[in-house]
């Protein structure tokens, strides 16, 4: 125990009395004897007052320092070894109370710091989105499982592009988030919108900036294709119009009265006009089969009497190229389908057989309740088969025939009075009625699209309750 504070007490304690006993004995009241007896219990009980106030003085020193350093107070007047905590003695009851609730506030503070810390480092870790937080030097401090999984060992390729750079040197000056459209060649191309939020230094171990990446490779290329559709709709459009406008003037000026001319240019004229206006009925055949295309369809249909009627409305066509049909269709389970969409597949798909076979050749139409074709789905359903005897297609074409105006040779195909619209059409009607296309091509051989659509369901069961159950099972 140290002496010095307690001397200091004592004498500070016994200043008052021995400055009275003093006086008595300076005045005579008090003769020095009796002074000095009366004064020597004084000074003991100031020596163990002082002695008793400087051990409390150390205890609250204690509790205090152990409630800074987040040890908390001694619950249930406890003390760690068990044994019951010695009570305080006068006032510094009251200052040990205080102390204590003090250590229960700030401790109770930092541990909802502490959660708070955690629930955020779990929200950035589960966002959906990549999220990377960039440390002053501007290289990733941190990263979520969202960028780990996008961009794994590329996030330090990613964060190096001059236009993230630049955006995050944009952000941390103007204390605004800030956003950069980037390309990004590896592993595979992509478009991504980064989004720059500086957070001055508040994140994780000094986090500068968050990047929040968020894929747009997606959105781009449907906003490519719908401008390459509308330019090739225009275009599709403007030239049997350039070609009217141009046969007017010709029929109003140098051919006004050469009926022979008349005639022939009329002719064309009405070949050109049929051309728009099938162009016009394919784009909103497309629109329409677009706009149904998530609702499943809830009709059914008997492929085994669809499929003749179909296959006679060909007859003139067939004529026309000096071809036969040749029809193998057995009896068939009802397939779940709109009937006049899988009519319109049927047509596309003849059409196709006749206007790009081989003159004088052979169509073939079968359907069967067996797909016997690993490529199509194994559950019940019904394949239908169009196959010609033509020149065929090129391997390298097939996967893109069902784009919307993909035509292996234009020239020939706008001879024949095709648009390039009719197997994005087939595909989309196909893709409502959950079915499959397969097309197999060998040049100079011929061609052979199949169809698989699924069988309706037996009784007791709704068709997209089917669907469903069929989907799964796929
Ligand atoms: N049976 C086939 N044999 C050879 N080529 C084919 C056959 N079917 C389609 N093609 C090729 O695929 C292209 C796309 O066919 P699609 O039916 O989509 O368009 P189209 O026949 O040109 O026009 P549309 O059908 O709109 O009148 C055709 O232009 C043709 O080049
Ligand atoms: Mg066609």
């Amino acid at each position: 125990m140290a002496l010095r504070p307690i001397i200091g007490g004592a004498l500070a304690a016994l200043l008052v009395p021995a400055a009275a006993l003093a006086s008595l004995v300076a005045t005579g009241a008090l003769a020095p004897a009796p002074a000095l007896a009366g004064g020597l219990p004084i000074a003991l009980a100031a020596f163990g007052f002082a002695a008793l106030r400087n051990r409390e003085f150390g205890r609250l020193a204690a509790l205090a320092r152990s409630a800074a350093d987040g040890g908390g107070p001694e619950r249930g007047g406890e003390q760690p070894g068990g044994r019951a905590a010695e009570p305080w003695s006068g006032g510094a009851t009251e200052v040990a109370r205080a102390i204590e609730r003090l250590a229960r506030v700030a401790a109770a503070g930092s541990d909802n710091t502490g959660r708070r810390r955690r629930a955020d480092e779990m929200v950035v870790e589960r966002l959906p989105d990549p999220v990377i937080v960039l440390g002053p030097d501007r290289t990733a401090l941190t990263s979520n499982a969202a960028a780990r999984t996008a961009y794994g060992a590329d996030i330090h390729a990613v964060l190096r592009h001059p236009d993230l750079r630049a955006a995050a040197d944009r952000a941390c000056s103007s204390r605004s988030a800030q956003i950069a459209d980037l390309r990004l060649p590896v592993p595979v191309m992509r478009d991504v919108r980064a989004t720059v939020i500086p957070m001055d230094g508040t994140l994780g171990a000094g986090g500068q900036a968050v990047v929040v990446l968020s894929d747009r490779t997606r959105e781009r290329a449907v906003e490519r294709m719908r401008a390459d559709f509308v330019a090739n709709a225009s275009h599709e459009l403007r030239t049997p119009l350039a070609s009217l406008i141009g046969f007017i003037d010709t029929l109003r000026g140098p051919a006004a009265s050469d009926p022979e001319a008349q005639e022939r240019f009329l002719g064309i004229m009405a070949e050109q006009a049929a051309r728009m206006n099938r162009l016009i009925d394919d784009l909103l055949s497309l629109s329409r089969v677009e706009l149904t295309e998530h609702e499943s369809p809830s009709g059914r249909i008997d492929l085994a009497a669809l499929l003749p009627r179909i296959a006679d409305s060909f007859e003139p066509q067939l004529r026309e190229r000096d071809m036969t049909l040749a029809l193998d269709v057995p009896n068939l389970p009802p397939i779940t389908g709109d009937a006049d969409q899988i009519a319109q597949v049927m047509q596309n798909l003849l059409d196709n057989a006749i206007k790009y076979g081989r003159s004088g050749g052979v169509v073939r139409l079968s359907a069967s309740a067996e797909a016997g074709d690993l490529r199509l789905p194994t559950r019940p359903g019904v394949v239908v088969r169009v196959a010609d005897d033509g020149q065929g297609i090129a391997r390298e074409h097939i996967p893109r025939l069902t784009e919307r105006f993909y035509r292996v040779d234009k020239g020939r195909s706008r001879s024949v009075g095709g648009t390039g619209l009719g197997l994005a059409i087939v595909r989309h009607i196909v893709n409502r009625h959950r079915g499959q296309m397969v097309i197999d091509s060998t040049e100079g051989a011929g061609t052979i699209v199949s169809v698989w659509l699924p069988e309706a369901p037996k009784h007791g069961m709704s068709a997209p309750e089917q669907m469903r159950g069929s989907a799964a099972s796929a």
